[in-house]
């Protein structure tokens, strides 16, 4: 089984040789690429729901690598000790469950030197929660996988920097690495915000709101990026 599109790219951005979790792993189908690619010797994969985990053990075995894959049921992080890998794999969440996942078990966190977040949705709250815990975006990657773009956000312990709010939206590193896809990343949310504003505009209470006001920014804000491409 080779891996294309999302799960490959989540597969690139893993050191060799590091000790890895994929927690929310459903079939572990990235540990097992990383496992059988020789990218790491041994992988932990955890996933909170049985049906999951059945799947995800069933295919270990079958493919006899249980010595070398741990498959783990539990909520996310809680499956590992501190300092018992390197870097944590989420994908596939929304970008709340994540937060919500990296904060369960925060001595493991802090143990941790890579985070590789696909968010589904919400990636601006991933971002802005990395930036106040002190964690670099080092690497940030679109990917096009049957008509839908994902998000991929590669961040290392580091230290909270400034950032233009709207950036916690477009991503720091996509728009500084002028990413390919990054024209239709913004044309994206660009589309996302105005659907939000024309639903809020139906409401005369929803147009008073903070929330119509941040939106309406947002659009500008976002315009005026798309500008400058
Ligand atoms: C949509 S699948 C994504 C599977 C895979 N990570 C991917 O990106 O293709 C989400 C998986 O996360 C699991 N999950 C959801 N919340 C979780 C949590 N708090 N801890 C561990 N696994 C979780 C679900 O059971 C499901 O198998």
């Amino acid at each position: 089984m080779k891996l294309v599109g999302r799960l490959a790219a989540l597969a690139e951005l893993v050191p060799e040789g590091s000790r890895v979790a994929d927690i929310g792993t459903d079939h572990a189908y990235l540990p097992i690429e990383l496992v059988q690619g020789h990218i790491v010797t041994s992988a932990i994969a955890g996933d909170v729901n049985l049906g999951p985990w059945k799947a995800a053990k069933e295919h270990v075995d079958a493919l006899g690598l249980t010595h070398r894959i741990s498959v783990r049921l539990g909520d996310g992080i809680t499956v590992l000790s501190p300092g018992e890998v390197d870097v944590v794999i989420i994908a596939g969440m929304g970008g709340q469950t994540i937060i919500e996942i990296l904060t369960g078990k925060p001595e493991v966190t802090k143990s941790l030197k890579r985070l590789i977040l696909q968010p589904m949705v919400a990636a601006n709250t991933v971002r802005r929660w990395l930036n106040e815990n002190e964690w670099d975006v080092v690497d940030e990657r679109l990917v096009q996988e049957e008509g839908r773009l994902y998000e991929i956000v590669v961040a290392e312990p580091g230290g909270a920097t400034s950032c233009e709010p709207i950036m916690y939206d477009i991503g720091e590193k996509l728009w500084r690495d002028k990413s390919e896809l990054l024209s239709v990343h913004i044309e994206q949310l660009i589309a996302q915000t105005k659907r939000v504003l024309q639903e809020m505009s139906l409401s005369d209470n929803a147009k008073k709101s903070q929330k119509y006001h941040e939106y309406t920014e947002r659009l500008q804000q976002l315009e005026a990026k798309q500008r400058c491409l």
